[in-house]
């Protein structure tokens, strides 16, 4: 078990990577919590939840809105729950946004933890703070950065996660390694098929490793102030379209828009057109890159509703060589123009 501590102006998340959620009593308050959980969790971990008071919200992305945050704080209402009251979140990623900004706002802000259930979540999502619902079919356009007190990821809930689940969260492990650390980068790719098996160790040593470097961008820069911490929006300018247009899953979206981050990269010389290859042949070996259909057109019109924007101009995050990205202000139409040349050489 190992526990990363997050250090933010004195305020303390702490994260656990390999400790057994049942352990999480440990972690909560005397009284006065409550559980925010999905449909398809609480089926497989009810039985073994802390006694008190459970909501669940319909499994997916489609919960993260705003109808679905008013009935939840309804029910904090009707469980009693008070300003001393404490939320745990029980799901993968869709949960902890939700559960975080109910935390956030509810009666000005009240204490919070999750039990993280995916892997898409144990290595990104419920890591750093970011809480957020969706308003139509705009991502994460409600939010806040707030801490959750502590974060469980226990990798053997990763086995109940249906095998797509588990693909998907494997795109944000690929992209922290290609933004931040290639040795990382390199151990993944001698170890696919063990990844792909879900192999309990090693995936306990990467998740942490991932988390370690989360961990070490958003303690520098949690409210994305300075710009260290948008690189870890790496494919996600383009992959939010892709997600919002198909209704692919988060992972397999943000993979295609790694892929076209790549060759932007790659177009504007900030990685070898080698090194693009070779992400995108990582991408391929565990599936992650599927027809998304979207075209120029739609892109350009959504692009602008990006939250990294800033007037027409989009915070862009090239990276390489592998391990390495920055993030580069640039018109949103220099972008749709380098993007449209990229796939017509295609
Ligand atoms: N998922 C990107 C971030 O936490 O900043």
């Amino acid at each position: 078990m190992e526990r990363i501590t997050l250090n933010i102006e004195n305020r303390k998340s702490e994260v656990y990577i390999g400790k057994d959620w049942k352990t999480v009593n440990e972690l909560l308050p005397a009284g006065g919590y409550i559980i925010i959980t999905d449909e398809n969790v609480r089926n497989i971990y009810g039985k073994d939840f802390p006694v008190c008071p459970v909501i669940s919200v319909k499994p997916g992305e489609e919960s993260k809105n705003l109808n679905t945050l008013g009935r939840l704080a309804q029910g904090l209402l009707g469980a009693g729950i008070d300003r001393s009251g404490f939320v745990l979140g029980i799901g993968g990623g869709v949960v902890c946004d939700i559960a975080g900004f109910l935390a956030s706002v509810y009666m000005r802000g009240i204490r919070f933890g999750f039990v993280s259930t995916s892997l898409l979540s144990q290595v990104d999502a419920s890591v750093g703070g970011k809480n957020a619902v969706n308003v139509e079919k705009v991502k994460n356009i409600l939010g806040c950065f707030r801490q959750p007190e502590f974060v469980i990821c226990d990798q053997k809930m990763l086995k109940t996660l249906p095998e797509d689940e588990y693909i998907s969260g494997l795109a944000e492990l690929i992209k922290t390694a290609v933004i931040l650390d290639a040795e990382l980068f390199s151990l993944i790719g001698q170890n696919v098929n063990r990844i792909k098996n879900a192999d309990p160790g090693l995936l306990e040593d990467l998740i942490a490793k991932a988390v370690r470097l989360k961990a070490s961008v958003v303690t520098e820069d949690e409210r994305e102030i300075t710009g260290k911490r948008m690189i870890l929006n790496f494919g996600h300018t383009f992959g939010h379209v892709i997600e919002t247009v198909t209704g692919m899953k988060h992972g397999f979206a943000v993979a295609c828009g790694m892929a076209i981050a790549c060759d932007i990269s790659s177009a504007t010389g900030y990685m070898s057109t080698a090194e693009s290859e070779r992400i995108k042949s990582l991408l391929n070996d565990f599936g992650l890159l599927k027809k998304h259909g979207v075209t120029a057109g739609q892109f350009g019109k959504m692009l602008l509703t990006d939250k990294k924007k800033e007037g027409s101009r989009i915070n862009f995050v090239m990276a390489g060589p592998v391990g390495r990205a920055e993030v580069v202000k640039m018109e949103a139409d220099e972008i749709l123009k380098i993007y449209r040349s990229v796939i017509s050489s295609e």
